[in-house]
């Protein structure tokens, strides 16, 4: 798996009159295939999720994927890393769902032929099959979520970031997408408040006013989580 190492985190938004500290020193390693990261609304999560593919760079400290500085390499960065909104509508960009998972594949160099088996397999993978010609924004929001991890997922990204895949969802969906993501075999880092989502997650981060507070197996840090929201 890959190794993520974010040394000597601090991030601001924001000029010097409106300064806003929105991760302040956070130290972590991690090697884990999956990582969860839960905390209250505001702690600095997505700020956390998006420094691990250079989307942001921080504005203290270094942040590093298999050796390779997110300041500095972003775009092999970006190709090794995908990233998951919560809102699958922003991350959607073609009409159909067989064009949206091609377009992701645009500037390889494969074949028209290699693209759409790549597109039918992780299509089938989702259970998206028989929608190739459908248009995307008549999908359901479970279906469109599977289409958004599906168009990050053909790229075959050594790690995935999702940033509340299942906050937009009901129940049954929010289910099937935690089924998926556990069913991933690429290292995943989910940024949830669906805690049962993380039941078998080898390691969980919790956030809590810009800082990285606790870092521990899912059970004692979703202890230590209710703990502090209570
Ligand atoms: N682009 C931005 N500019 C200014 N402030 C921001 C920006 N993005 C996030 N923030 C602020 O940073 C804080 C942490 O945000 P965020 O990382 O999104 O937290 P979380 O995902 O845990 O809810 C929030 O107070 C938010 O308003
Ligand atoms: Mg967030």
């Amino acid at each position: 798996m890959p190794v993520v190492e974010v040394s000597g985190v601090s991030h601001t938004f924001g000029e010097a009159s409106a300064r806003r500290t929105v991760l302040q020193d956070v130290d972590v390693r991690f090697d884990e295939q999956r990582v969860g990261i839960i905390g209250a609304n505001g702690s600095g999560k997505s700020t956390f999720a998006r420094l691990l593919n250079g989307l942001i760079v921080p504005t203290e400290g270094s942040v590093t994927v298999d050796g390779l500085t997110t300041a500095r390499h972003g775009r092999e960065i970006r190709r090794r890393v995908g990233f998951c909104f919560t809102d699958p509508d922003a991350q959607i960009v073609m009409p159909t769902v067989g064009e949206d998972v091609s377009f992701s594949l645009r500037s390889t160099d494969l074949t028209k032929e290699q693209i759409r088996i790549r597109v039918d397999d992780i299509l089938g993978r989702f259970g998206l099959e028989g929608l190739v010609d459908h248009p995307s924004h008549l999908l359901s929001g479970g279906q469109k979520q599977l289409l958004a991890l599906a168009a990050v997922l053909v790229t075959e990204p050594a790690l995935v970031i999702m940033d509340e895949p299942t906050t937009l969802l009901d129940l049954r969906n929010a289910q099937m997408i935690g089924d998926v993501v556990a069913g991933l075999d690429t290292q995943v880092v989910l940024v949830t408040h669906h805690l049962d989502l993380l039941d078998r997650f080898d390691r969980v981060l919790v956030f809590d006013e810009a800082r990285l507070v606790c870092d521990a197996p899912p059970g004692q840090a979703i202890d230590f989580y209710r703990r502090l929201m209570s």
